[in-house]
């Protein structure tokens, strides 16, 4: 990962151009970085407020593993930048399932995992996250006012330190080789628990829209694939993906 890099000044997403990058399989590996970006993508077709100061990248990866595997690569990736967050700065952020990183309950930072397939396996995958690296916080915030399941902006520029951002991408890049490593070699119960260390979702009452209505219960677990198990008092609700709100513990 990381052996080819594309950097742009401005561009409308690097999710958008890994995209069609990844149609050749010479880019397998290579990464995607933008100073800024003009028409950045979020989760559920939300936007992404990306200016000068973020860290916006895309990587492109042609995984070996199984499909089975894949739902559990966001949760994989949220780790994997949680962990070289940790090796940089030397403060914990907090994982919010199923693939965000907070600061005290606000969005430092998400991903969004577009995955192609062919004959039910997994032709290339690429993953794009969005690090607040040193945004000016109140003006993203100020833009994404109204937007559906939003919670407050947190960058890292607010921890004081003199961290380079090529400094974290590279930390990233290297935990990220290791972790997708891991999941081609299928230990998911490692990088499983080490999420749920890390997590603020797990033990918190959570609410979530879904199609057949509103689930509200407790966050029990994150289970093999990755999936959300919510149980209230007489059910439980496997949560596949979503956007989930925290209640309180
Ligand atoms: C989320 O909604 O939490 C996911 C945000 C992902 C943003 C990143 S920034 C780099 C890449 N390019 C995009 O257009 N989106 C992703």
């Amino acid at each position: 990962i990381g052996q080819q890099a594309y950097y742009f000044d401005s561009i409308d997403s690097t999710q958008n151009q890994a995209l069609k990058m990844a149609e050749d399989p010479a880019n397998e590996g290579a990464v995607i970085i933008a100073a800024r970006q003009t028409g950045g993508r979020g989760r559920s077709g939300r936007k992404w407020v990306s200016p000068k100061g973020g860290i916006w990248i895309s990587i492109i990866l042609q995984p070996e593993f199984d499909i089975s595997i894949t739902t559990l690569f966001p949760i994989a990736s949220a780790l994997a930048l949680s962990l070289a967050i940790e090796k940089t700065f030397l403060i914990k952020p907090e994982l919010k399932w199923p693939n965000d990183l907070t600061i005290k309950g606000k969005k430092l930072a998400g991903m969004l995992v577009d995955v192609s397939l062919e004959s039910n396996k997994i032709e290339n995958l690429v993953l794009g996250v969005g690090i607040n690296f040193d945004v000016n916080v109140k003006q993203i915030e100020k833009s994404l006012k109204g937007t559906p399941n939003f919670y407050g902006v947190a960058s890292l520029s607010e921890q004081n330190q003199k961290v380079k951002p090529i400094q974290l991408v590279q930390t990233f890049l290297l935990e990220l080789e290791k972790i997708y490593k891991s999941l081609s070699a299928k230990q998911t119960k490692k990088i499983i628990s080490e999420w749920t260390q890390r997590s603020s979702t797990i033990g918190k009452n959570v609410e979530l829209n879904t199609v057949d209505g509103k689930i509200k219960g407790k966050a029990v677990k994150v289970d093999e694939d990755g999936a959300l198990i919510v149980s209230d008092n007489n059910k439980t609700h496997k949560i596949i993906a979503g956007d989930i709100v925290h209640l309180s513990k």
